[in-house]
């Protein structure tokens, strides 16, 4: 057999259900030899990364279609309770210390009101990319418009000069306008103090990284994404999910990673159909290792990031607040009781917050139509607060992908 029909025969053997976009790409016949770093390794090195990897393609040579439409048609299914999840998710990664500097430092979303607008935009890009054709130009041009975005903060927050770039916010000069709710952090922190002892995470090791936007941040933002409905679904109102659905659901992430700039060594659970015990380990290990002890130990700046996204969430979902988010995290995902906080409960909160979060992690694993109903009520939400910021409802994927940013 004559080299050349050799070399596209291992092509084809190797990518059974690559798309055509890797069958014409070399580099996908060889060997994938990049594995990920190691939970010790991936600050230190990552920190030294620059945030995009360069890559030219959109898909990763292990790219598999049809565990991402899986992954797709799960997200789909659990549209709502997986953007919950995200926020959930949200309160631990603004507990990192760099990815927070990177957020703070561009000044989008450091009030409530920015905040709302901000993840507004990304809930509507996520959409898209769980509900519109992977391999459709909507999807590839919404995930180019993300890597350009992030090229311009990099590029800003790299450019601010040693003194600038240690602007913060403290309580005693915080020029953003916004003040955290001092009772409210104070309660969070006495419950969290409470945390099983025996996981109670060593002391975090703070480092001045190279580049602002890195490699580290990037592989901290995928597990913001990706770990929750794998790791703890039930609480999530995802009752009962087959282990293929949330082998896609990772695998989705993974692509989605790449697609958006990540190097291959900061992608985790890129084949975990073979990988999966490895795959929840090294979710589990990123949390425990880099994102619990940050959480335990956090500052101003920090309460000043979570609490303005929060207060920002609860304008698009009406009437959830603040304080029960707080509380679903702690008891439904970190298992700790939180005593204090229900103490300084106002009425509202009282009221509200306990529908909310019975409605979330309670009725949703019991009933379907409830999980149905939770998931059409935070799309109509997300609506009808598009409507107002971008003043169309955010269901034609190309203006999405084109027009729907906030930077
Ligand atoms: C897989 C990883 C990531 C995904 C999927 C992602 C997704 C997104 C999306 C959809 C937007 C557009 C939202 C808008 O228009 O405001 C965005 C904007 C942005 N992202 Fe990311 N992102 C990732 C990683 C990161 C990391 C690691 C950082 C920082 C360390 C970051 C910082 C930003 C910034 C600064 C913006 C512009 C809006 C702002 O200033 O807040 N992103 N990202």
């Amino acid at each position: 057999m004559k080299s050349s029909k050799l070399f596209l025969l291992l092509i084809i053997l190797k990518c059974g259900n690559c798309t055509k976009d890797q069958n014409a790409r070399p580099e996908c016949a060889l060997p994938n030899n990049s594995t990920t770093v190691s939970i010790n390794d991936i600050l230190k090195l990552g920190e030294n990364s620059s945030g995009d990897s360069g890559t030219t393609s959109i898909f990763p040579c292990w790219f598999n279609l049809d565990l991402s439409r899986t992954g797709q048609i799960f997200a789909q299914k659990y549209y709502g309770q997986i953007l919950f999840a995200n926020v959930m998710s949200l309160i631990l990664l603004l507990s990192d210390y760099q990815t927070r500097r990177v957020l703070f430092l561009t000044q989008k979303s450091e009030t409530p009101d920015k905040a709302s607008k901000r993840y507004l935009a990304t809930a509507q890009q996520i959409h898209l990319w769980y509900h519109s054709d992977i391999l459709s130009p909507d999807w590839a041009k919404s995930v180019t418009n993300v890597r350009k975005v992030h090229s311009y903060a990099s590029f800003y927050v790299d450019s601010l000069n040693g003194t600038e770039s240690k602007l913060t916010a403290t309580p005693k000069e915080n020029p953003t306008g916004f003040q955290p709710n001092e009772r409210l952090w104070s309660a969070f922190k006495l419950d969290l103090g409470n945390f099983d002892t025996r996981t109670r995470p060593q002391e975090f090791d703070y480092s001045a990284p190279k580049f602002k936007f890195n490699q580290y941040t990037m592989a901290m933002t995928i597990w913001a994404f990706m770990a929750l409905p794998v790791l703890n679904p039930e609480p999530l109102g995802i009752a009962r999910p087959s282990e293929k659905e949330l082998q896609g659901y990772a695998h989705l992430w993974a692509v989605i990673a790449y697609a958006v700039g990540t190097d291959e060594q900061y992608i985790f659970c890129k084949d975990p159909q073979i990988d999966w015990q490895k795959c929840k380990s090294y979710l589990m290990d990123l949390f425990r290792e880099h994102i619990l002890p940050q959480l335990m130990n956090l500052d101003f700046e920090g309460e000043l990031m979570i609490e303005s996204m929060l207060s920002g969430i609860s304008k698009i979902i009406p009437r959830y607040p603040v304080d029960a988010l707080l509380i679903n995290l702690l008891e439904e995902h970190l298992g700790v009781r939180a005593t204090n906080l229900r103490r300084q409960r106002t009425l509202q909160s009282r009221v509200f917050g306990t529908i909310a979060n019975n409605f979330v992690s309670r009725y949703s694993n019991y009933f379907r139509p409830v999980r149905w109903l939770a998931g059409k009520a935070m799309f109509a939400e997300l609506q009808l607060a598009s409507r107002k910021v971008f003043r169309d409802f955010g269901t034609n994927f190309t203006v999405v992908a084109n027009k729907h940013f906030y930077s």
